[in-house]
C-alpha cells in the first residue's frame, strides 16, 4: 500500500469563502426505457458547486458520470428521461428551462467540453465562425466585435498566432489544439459554470496535462465554477478542490480532495485510490481494477449496490441502501460501515 495515499501536489485553495453557492442538484434521477427494464442510469444525486469551484466527477465506466452532467443541459437523448428532481442555478432550475430560456443558458451560463474535439467541432466551418457563434447568439455582438473576442479568446487558451489560427478548419489543427478551441468556445462568453466530461482522455499524457493546467487557470482567471469528469484520480489531485464519487449511479462519497485521498471512507473510493500507479508520470489506468463488476442497473440490488463487490460488507448492507450521510462538515459517504472501518495505512510523501 505504499505510495497509494501520495498526497496531492498542488497547493488548492478553497474558491474564496463566502462566494455562494452557484449550483444546487436535488434528488436527480435519470432513466432510459430499454427492452430490458428501465435503467437507472442516474438515481437520485444530490450536490452543490460553490461559485468557482472545481468538483471533480470519478467512477468506473457506466456509474452515470455523463448521463448525470448531460442531464444538467437536458442534453440525455431518447430514450433517457430526467424522472425527479432539481438543479436550481441562480434561482432557475436547469431542467425545467424550456425554449429560449434553455438555449440563453447554454453556451452562456454553462457551458460543456466532451471527449472528443473532433466530433464535437463542425469539420465544415472554420474555427472563427464556430468561436464567434456563441459571442454573437449570445453577448449579441455585431461581427468585428465578435472577432476581436474570438482572438482574445483564443489567445486566454494558448492558441499561438490566434488571428491565423481563426481562419483555419478543424482538421488543419492538432488533437491538443482543437480541444483548446472547444475550451475557447465554452468560455468566450465567460459562463460560471464548464461541465468538461473526459476532455483530455483522447488526447496523449503531456498534452492532457497541459489542458488541465489550462482549464484549471481560465477557472482562476474567469471564476468558472468546473464540473470535470474523470477517470484519472492524478489528475483529481492536481485540478480539483473536492470530488464527488459516483456508483451505480449514486455519489457514494463526496468531499474536499484532500481529505477524500487522505482518508477515504467507502470501500469502493478505496479500491479507486488503490488504483493510482505508484511511479511518477506513468500514465494511471482505467480504474477497473476492483474485484467484480458493477450491478445491473435495471435490476438493481436492495441495499448498497456496492455490498457484492464489498470487501467489508455485512449482513444488513443487502438489506438496506445506506444514505449519503455527512461524517464531517464537507464529507459525506453512503456506507453502512464509513465509521466501522479503518482508514487503511496513510504514506504522506
Ligand atoms: N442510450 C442508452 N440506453 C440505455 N441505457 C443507457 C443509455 N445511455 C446510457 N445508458 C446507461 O446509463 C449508464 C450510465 O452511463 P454513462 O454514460 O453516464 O456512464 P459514465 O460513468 O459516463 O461511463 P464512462 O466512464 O464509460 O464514460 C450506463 O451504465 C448505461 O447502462
Ligand atoms: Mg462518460
Amino acid at each position: 500500500m505504499a505510495l497509494m495515499m501520495k498526497a496531492p501536489q498542488a497547493a488548492r485553495t478553497a474558491p474564496t469563502p463566502g462566494a455562494g453557492t452557484l449550483l444546487e442538484v436535488q434528488d436527480l434521477a435519470v432513466e432510459f426505457h430499454a427492452r430490458r427494464g428501465i435503467v437507472k442510469a442516474v438515481d437520485g444525486v444530490s450536490f452543490t458547486l460553490e461559485a468557482g469551484e472545481r468538483l471533480a466527477i470519478v467512477g468506473e465506466s457506466g456509474s452515470g458520470k455523463s448521463v448525470m452532467s448531460m442531464s444538467l443541459l437536458q442534453l440525455v437523448a431518447h430514450p433517457g428521461r430526467i424522472v425527479r428532481g432539481s438543479a436550481m442555478l441562480n434561482g432557475k432550475d436547469l431542467l425545467a428551462l424550456q425554449g429560449k430560456a434553455l438555449r440563453d443558458v447554454r453556451g452562456a451560463d454553462v457551458t460543456m467540453v466532451f471527449q472528443d474535439p473532433m466530433t464535437a467541432l463542425n469539420p465544415v466551418l472554420r474555427v472563427a465562425d464556430q468561436v464567434m457563434a456563441p459571442l454573437r447568439r449570445h453577448l449579441g455582438l455585431g461581427p468585428e466585435e465578435a472577432r476581436r473576442r474570438a482572438v482574445e479568446s483564443l489567445t486566454r487558451v494558448g492558441i499561438p498566432d490566434a488571428e491565423r489560427n481563426l481562419d483555419a478548419y478543424p482538421h488543419e489543427l492538432s488533437g491538443g489544439m482543437r480541444q483548446r478551441v472547444l475550451i475557447a468556445m465554452a468560455v468566450a462568453c465567460e459562463p460560471r459554470l464548464l461541465i468538461a466530461d473526459e476532455p483530455t482522455t483522447a488526447l496523449d499524457v503531456t498534452i492532457q496535462a497541459q489542458i488541465v493546467e489550462l482549464l484549471r487557470g481560465i477557472s482562476d482567471q474567469l471564476g468558472t465554477a468546473v464540473m470535470f469528469v474523470t477517470h484519472d484520480m492524478g489528475l483529481v489531485a492536481r485540478f480539483a478542490h473536492r470530488v464527488a464519487v459516483m456508483y451505480a449511479g449514486r455519489i457514494v462519497e463526496v468531499g474536499p480532495v484532500r481529505e477524500i485521498f487522505a482518508n477515504p471512507r467507502h470501500p469502493y473510493t478505496r479500491g479507486l485510490l488503490a488504483s493510482i500507479p505508484a511511479i511518477d508520470g506513468e500514465k494511471p489506468e482505467r480504474l477497473l481494477q476492483i474485484d467484480g463488476t458493477p450491478p445491473d442497473l435495471a435490476a438493481l440490488p436492495a441495499g448498497c449496490a456496492f455490498a457484492a463487490r464489498c470487501p467489508v460488507a455485512v449482513g444488513h448492507c443487502t438489506v438496506e441502501r445506506p444514505p449519503l450521510a455527512r461524517l464531517e462538515p464537507n464529507h459525506s459517504a453512503a456506507c453502512w460501515r464509513a465509521s466501522a472501518t479503518t482508514a487503511p495505512e496513510v504514506i504522506h510523501a
